[in-house]
């Protein structure tokens, strides 16, 4: 799956089924990212290839379930010497210490079991890695929402049937709730049937980029 998820999932299945061409996720990406940056749930790095950080040699963190994900996604943006951590965001992170500027979590949330209420344990397992001002983002592929059509209805239905998503239960109204529970300055767009959002830590200023 890793072999084909840039040009199949990224590529078609986002901009002509979920209707959120992976363009506009990089400018999610591009927006939020900082200096020192966590990814839950990598893939195949290819967000994390292609965005901007705001410098020249950021400090990447990787945590991911997955051994062939981490591996993947590390060899691919080997040039920033990443950091790989297995585990699961259900779990407290074991990432010691580290503080981060910003968490990038992108189509994500749709992947894991339960409820938006449950799946916002991943939020406050972050939540003690975020410095002062760190910026949480990401996307999420939205179960219930009036844009969905019948192809779109179709592969989610078929995709929760499986196990792969675990969305059927997931609305915007609820991620956003969950996010203004914790955060600041929260943002929530929708792109087709996905779910775009960025959150500020309540405490201290942004970090500068
Ligand atoms: C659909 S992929 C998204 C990949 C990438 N972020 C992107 O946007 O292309 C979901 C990722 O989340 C990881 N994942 C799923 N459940 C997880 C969990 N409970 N803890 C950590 N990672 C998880 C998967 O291994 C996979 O890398």
């Amino acid at each position: 799956m890793l072999a084909v998820y840039d040009w199949l999932v990224l590529g078609l299945v986002c901009r002509w089924v979920w209707r959120c061409p992976r363009s506009t996720m990089l400018a999610h990406y591009n927006a939020q990212v900082g200096a020192r940056h966590l990814d839950l749930g990598p893939g195949t790095g290819w967000f994390l290839d292609k965005c901007r950080f705001p410098t020249a040699t950021p400090s990447i963190t990787l945590l991911d379930l997955s051994d062939a994900v981490l591996a993947t996604a590390a060899k691919r943006i080997e040039r920033y010497r990443p950091v790989v951590r297995i585990g699961d965001v259900f779990e407290p992170l074991d990432l010691g210490a580290a503080q981060f500027d910003s968490v990038g979590m992108n189509l994500l949330l749709h992947c894991l079991p339960g409820s938006i209420r449950e799946k916002a344990a991943v939020f406050d397992n972050v939540t003690p890695h975020l410095r002062a001002g760190a910026r949480i983002f990401g996307s999420t592929i939205l179960g219930i929402d009036d844009r969905h059509n019948a192809v779109s209805a179709a592969l989610q239905g078929r995709l929760n049937r499986r196990n792969s998503f675990g969305n059927s239960a997931d609305r915007i109204e609820d991620i956003a709730g969950e996010l203004e529970a914790r955060f600041a300055e929260v943002r929530i767009a929708r792109s087709g049937v996905v779910c775009l959002f960025s959150a500020r830590h309540p405490r201290g200023a942004a970090p500068a980029h």
